[in-house]
C-alpha cells in the first residue's frame, strides 16, 4: 500500500526479503505513526527477537516474516550433510515459533515453507527451494488479502459506519489486509463510509496502526476510547464490525483475535449489528477442537501500567499511567464463540463460522 513521504505517495510492504544480504526487512511498526522506518534483520535470530518485540506484528505479517526467518536460517547453516541441515532447520523452526505463541499463521507458513523444501536432494537445493517457499507464501497472503476486498466490499454501502478492532490493515499483512481489504475495495468502487478505530489498548495498534493507515489511504475515520463502542452502538451509530484474526478453529468456528474483540461482539449481538472476521486460509488451525485450548499469550504487565507516546520534544518516551507499585494481567489475546460471529470472509467467500470444516476442501 502506498505511504506518503515528502508529500508522495509510494508503495510499501510491511515484509520483505533481501536474498544477496540474507536479511529479512521490515517496517518498524513500534514507531508508527510519528516514524516511518524499515530495519534489516542480518540473522534469523534477529528476525525472531523482531517478532517477539513487534517490531513486526500481526498474524499474516509475522507469518511471512517467520517463512523468511526460516529460509534465512537454513541459509545461515555451515555444517555438512543432509541430516545435520535438517537438525539446524528443526531448531531454526522452533525458535522462529515460540516467538509468539496465539497466530497459527508462523506455523503453517513454516510448514508449508518445510513441505517444499523437501523436494530438494541437496543443502544448496532446500536452501534455495525454502526461499522461494517463503516468497509464495508473501505473494499468497496479498492474493488472500484481496480476494478478501472482493467478497467483502459488498458489505460496505454507502454512508455506512463501521467499527474495527486492533490493526488488521496492510501492517498486519504484507500487503492490503483483511479487516481493511474490503474498506479498501469499497474506497476504489467509490463508496464514502466512516470508520472507527478501536484504539485497543494496551499497544494502541488501533489509535496508531489502523488511523495511519486509513489516513494515508484518505479514508474518514475516527479514533475511539475502547470503551466507547457500546455507546456509540447503543445510539445507532454503528452499523458493521470487521475485525481480523490471529487464529480461527476450522472445526467450531471460534475465533482468536485482540483483547477486547470478544467485548465487541457481545456489545454487537445485544445491538443486532452485524459482526465479521476476515482471514487468509494460513488463520485457519485445523487441530484444535475447543478455543479454550487457543495459547493466548501474555505480555508484560509494564504495557497495561504505562503508554508510549512522543514528549514535547518529539522523543518517543514511555510514560507511566497506572499507580506506582501496582501489579498488572496483560492478556493479549481472547477468544469469541462462533454465536457471536455473522460471518467469516475468506478468500473463497463468505461462510457462517460453523460451516468452516464442512468447506475445508475449499479453504486449504
Ligand atoms: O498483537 P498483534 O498486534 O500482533 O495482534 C494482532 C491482532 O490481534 C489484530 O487484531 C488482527 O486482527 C489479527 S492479525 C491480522
Amino acid at each position: 500500500m502506498n505511504v506518503i513521504q515528502r508529500g508522495k505517495a509510494k508503495p510499501f510492504r510491511t515484509v520483505e526479503f533481501d536474498e544477496r544480504a540474507n536479511a529479512v526487512r521490515l517496517i518498524d511498526q513500534r514507531l508508527l505513526p510519528h516514524r516511518f522506518e524499515v530495519v534489516a534483520m542480518p540473522t534469523h535470530r534477529e528476525t525472531a527477537a523482531a517478532i517477539r518485540d513487534m517490531v513486526v506484528r500481526g498474524a499474516g505479517a509475522i507469518g511471512a516474516t517467520a517463512a523468511f526467518g526460516l529460509a534465512q536460517g537454513a541459509r545461515e547453516f555451515r555444517g555438512r550433510g543432509l541430516a545435520a541441515f535438517e537438525r539446524h532447520v528443526e531448531r531454526v523452526f522452533l525458535h522462529l515459533k515460540e516467538a509468539r505463541p496465539t497466530a497459527v499463521d508462523p506455523v503453517n507458513a513454516m510448514t508449508g515453507v518445510r513441505q517444499q523444501m523437501a523436494a530438494g536432494t541437496s543443502v544448496a537445493e532446500q536452501q534455495s527451494l525454502a526461499v522461494e517457499a517463503a516468497r509464495a507464501f508473501a505473494e499468497e497472503d496479498v492474493r488472500h488479502c484481496r480476494e478478501i476486498g472482493e467478497h467483502g466490499a459488498p458489505l460496505i454501502r454507502e454512508g455506512m459506519r463501521v467499527l474495527t478492532h486492533c490493526n488488521a490493515g496492510w501492517l498486519a499483512f504484507v500487503d492490503v489486509g483483511t479487516a481493511t481489504a474490503p474498506l479498501y475495495a469499497a474506497q476504489a468502487a467509490g463508496r464514502k463510509f466512516h470508520v472507527y478505530c478501536d484504539e485497543t489498548r494496551p499497544r494502541c495498534q488501533g489509535a496508531s496502526l489502523t488511523a495511519w493507515e486509513l489516513h494515508q489511504q484518505g479514508i474518514a475515520h475516527s479514533v475511539i476510547a475502547d470503551n466507547a463502542a457500546g455507546h456509540l452502538m447503543q445510539r445507532g451509530e454503528v452499523d458493521l464490525v470487521i475485525v481480523g484474526s490471529d487464529r480461527v478453529l476450522g472445526r467450531t468456528g471460534e475465533v482468536a483475535n485482540k483483547i477486547g474483540t470478544y467485548t465487541k461482539a457481545v456489545l454487537a449481538k445485544r445491538h443486532r449489528i452485524p459482526f465479521y472476521v476476515a482471514i487468509p486460509l494460513s488463520t485457519i488451525d485445523w487441530e484444535l477442537t475447543d478455543g479454550m485450548q487457543i495459547p493466548i499469550e501474555e505480555r508484560s504487565p509494564e504495557e497495561v501500567l504505562g503508554a508510549w507516546g512522543l514528549d514535547a520534544d518529539g522523543r518517543r518516551t514511555r510514560v507511566q499511567v497506572a499507580n506506582p507499585g501496582s501489579p498488572a494481567r496483560n492478556p493479549g489475546f481472547d477468544v469469541t464463540p462462533a454465536e457471536l460471529i455473522t460471518g467469516i470472509i475468506t478468500p473463497v467467500g463468505i461462510l457462517p463460522p460453523r460451516h468452516l470444516w464442512r468447506n475445508r476442501e475449499r479453504l486449504v
